[in-house]
């Protein structure tokens, strides 16, 4: 297929600061690092060399795009730079989205697709860890917004954020944002940003092809690992000593029972194109009846839905390998921060530390380049841009991937640094909730 020259999506960080500190969110633990605002200049520069080519504008980042003084003046440039057929979405807080500038958009149609984010519509229910700030504001802007649209032209969705101490109350959830007229609900699974919320997600990283055999194994897997290590020992030592073995005729074969069972697993494992994360699923099996649980939970919410014709839109809960896929390239987005740095994708915007697979992963920002030096269209096609994006094209061929190997719950060097995988490509992409449609960021 010919490489593109161009991103189809462009997406824009405004700003990164915020005026709330949702518990959930990265930026509520970046408090004191560079606040940045998009320059005024920059923008229009952007817009002037690059809205032409493209199908998308996506105005937001780690941060609330409200609090940029000219975000309005942004939109504006936007749609006057972007072709007719071209949208124009945005992700806010709904704090700032009041009367008078959702009646400025909705009039000069600066917007085509409106997201507002939160996790309870009410007090109180509404749950402390996510956006429960200003609830009562943003659930009349959000009102607001639902009665003055105009449905054809302006989409407007809800999206929340699920996890262990707010699942029970999506069916009610779901009901609220149907009563609102909304046009969709899109629920993510918890990116785990500290130890905290690791013990919340209501998912697992093993593949639904590795869980079905590990379920099997069942109980047993620690005396599976073991009792194939001891057998393997002693093959060893049988085979290193036989030489110096004064009666090394009278040798038979032994049994090897327990290798034999997990040759035989593995085996199979090999035939779904996974491997066995034995140790992940002895840590996470008493997690399943949860997750269950939370499945029974988005049925409800589908059948409510339904009801209301509201779109929802799912997190998976245990991920399936084939279906593993970059959700940047297969938009063909690339992400701008505040400063101009271009990032492959959400995940790449600020150093953090991150919980999966039951360890600390330290994940630095990765740029290919500022638009202040550079024009976006070169640094989309620079040879190491380019080569990173032909690889995750072929995430499954060309990309490890660390829930279903079992040195990633042990400490795994590569997947604690987080900055190649272990076959060498970097940025490291081997371990990414993105990528198995299990956490979202909405293009
Ligand atoms: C980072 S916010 C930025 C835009 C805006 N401030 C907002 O809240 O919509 C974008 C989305 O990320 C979600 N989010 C925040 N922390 C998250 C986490 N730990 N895991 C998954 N999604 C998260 C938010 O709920 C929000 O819908
Ligand atoms: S989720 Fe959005 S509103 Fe909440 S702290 Fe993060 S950036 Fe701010
Ligand atoms: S990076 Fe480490 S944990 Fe991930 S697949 Fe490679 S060896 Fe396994
Ligand atoms: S970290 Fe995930 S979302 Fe980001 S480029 Fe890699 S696969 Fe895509």
């Amino acid at each position: 297929m010919e490489e593109t020259v161009h991103p189809k999506i462009i997406q824009v960080e405004p700003t990164n600061v915020c005026n709330f500190s949702c518990l959930m969110c990265l930026n509520t633990y970046r408090k004191n690092k560079p606040q940045i605002f998009f320059s005024d200049d920059l923008f229009l520069k952007l817009a002037k060399e690059n809205f032409s080519l493209i199908e998308r504008l996506v105005l937001y980042g780690l941060g609330e795009p409200l609090m940029h003084r000219n975000f309005i003046k942004f939109l504006i440039i936007s749609r006057k730079y972007l072709p007719e057929e071209s949208s124009i979405f945005f992700s806010t807080n709904g704090s700032l989205m009041d009367k008078k500038k959702t009646d400025y958009i909705i009039e000069n149609n600066l917007a085509d697709e409106i997201a507002f984010s939160c996790e309870a519509l009410d007090w109180p229910d509404s749950s402390s860890v996510g956006h429960s700030e200003q609830i009562t504001s943003v659930n009349s802007n959000l009102k607001y917004l639902a009665e003055h649209k105009r449905r054809e032209t302006l989409k407007l969705g809800v999206e929340t954020v699920v996890f262990e101490s707010n699942f029970r109350q999506l069916p009610k959830f779901v009901k609220q944002v149907g009563d609102l007229g909304a046009d969709y609900l899109s629920i993510s699974q918890i990116y785990p940003f500290n130890s905290v919320f690791a013990k919340q997600t209501l998912y697992t990283m093993i593949t639904k092809e590795a869980l079905s055999i590990l379920k099997e194994i069942g109980e047993g897997g620690w005396n599976l690992i073991l009792g194939y290590l001891q057998e393997r020992f002693a093959e060893k030592t049988q085979h290193t000593y036989k030489n110096m073995y004064k009666f090394k005729d009278n040798i038979v074969e032994k049994k090897r029972p327990k290798a034999d069972l997990y040759y035989k697993y593995f085996n199979r494992a090999k035939k779904e194109n996974v491997h066995l994360n034995i140790p992940l699923f002895m840590e996470e099996k008493n997690k399943l009846p949860l997750l269950k649980e939370l499945e029974e939970v988005f049925m409800e919410c589908i059948n409510i839905a339904n009801d209301y014709k509201l779109k929802l839109k799912l997190p998976e809960i245990v991920p399936s390998f084939k279906k593993r896929e970059c959700p940047y390239i297969s938009s063909e987005t690339t992400v701008i921060r505040s400063d101009g740095e271009v990032v492959p994708c959400f995940n790449y915007l600020y150093d953090h530390r991150s919980f999966l697979n039951q360890h600390e992963r330290y994940s630095q920002a990765f740029s290919y380049g500022n638009i202040k030096n550079a024009s976006l269209k070169d640094i989309w096609n620079t040879h190491s841009y380019k080569k990173h994006r032909a690889k995750l094209k072929k995430i499954n061929e060309k990309i490890p991937y660390c829930g279903d190997c079992a040195l990633s719950t042990n400490n795994c060097f590569y997947a604690t640094e987080g900055t190649s995988d272990c076959w060498g490509t970097e940025p490291f992409c081997s371990e990414c909730p993105y990528s198995l449609n299990l956490t979202k960021c909405l293009l």
